[in-house]
């Protein structure tokens, strides 16, 4: 994984929540793709692409819903073995499953957030457009991916100084600069999106996740595609 923020440094996800906190940690994920537990139910079958410790099926499960299937390059963490999960090693250049199987894939930080240039980030996803029904969704939050940030700050060094300050800890100056070059990197992502209009259809959007979200600007928006 290149350019990892201060928070994917700290990611250590803690597998051994009680209800409650695992229930949190998945509606925050859903929160910012503009859905909760009873959008989800809407769909048949949902993937969550670089699941990590799967909070999403594990409190989905809780909720009754069994749609959820998690992919991840990495295995099962051992802890979640035994767990009953519907889920699948797999990469996302190269996901082994059949064409049009899912409704809505799911993506919080995950391969198009660490993608490492224009190559792998069309890779997967080509890869994901191709596993999603005709007229399904991706969701995909943050909108920036990987290799444009990393561009960005290269480019800025401030940006990636910023970047890898924890966000409670960054200072008035580190968020205008995250905010200023972070707005400017959703933008290079959807103009990137709109080049690989032509070779595959699809639709892109930047949607607003919640008026009332405690997220720093750059990040109140998530990416929608539809495949067409
Ligand atoms: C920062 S973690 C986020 C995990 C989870 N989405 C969450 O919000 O808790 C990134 C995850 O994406 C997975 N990942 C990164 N690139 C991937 C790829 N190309 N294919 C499949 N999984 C990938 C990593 O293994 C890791 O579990």
């Amino acid at each position: 994984m290149n350019s990892l923020s201060a928070e994917e440094k700290h990611y250590i996800p803690d597998l051994n929540l009680n209800r409650e906190r695992l229930e949190n940690e998945a509606l925050a994920r859903l929160g910012v793709l503009g859905l909760d537990f009873q959008q989800l139910e809407k769909y048949k079958r949902v993937m969550d692409f670089g699941a990590g410790a799967c909070f999403i099926e594990r409190a989905a499960k809780l909720n009754g819903l069994t749609n959820i299937t998690s992919v991840d390059k990495n295995p099962l963490p051992p802890a979640l073995k035994g767990a009953g999960l519907n889920y699948i090693q797999a990469q996302g250049a190269e996901l082994a499953l059949p064409d049009e199987s899912f409704d809505l894939i799911l993506e919080n930080r995950s391969g198009l957030y660490h993608s490492r240039d224009e190559m792998e980030a069309s890779q997967i996803l080509y890869e994901l457009l191709r596993v999603l029904k005709t007229r399904g969704e991706i969701r995909v939050h943050p909108v920036t991916f990987g290799f444009v940030q990393k561009s960005l700050q290269d480019k800025f060094p401030k940006y990636g100084n910023a970047a890898a300050v924890l966000l409670a800890h960054r200072s008035l100056e580190e968020k205008r600069i995250m905010t200023e070059l972070g707005l400017r990197a959703n933008e290079m992502t959807m103009d990137f999106l709109k080049k690989l209009q032509s070779d595959f259809k699809f639709s892109a959007s930047n949607e607003r996740v919640k008026a009332d979200s405690n997220l720093p600007k750059e990040q109140e928006e998530f990416l929608r595609i539809v495949k067409s």
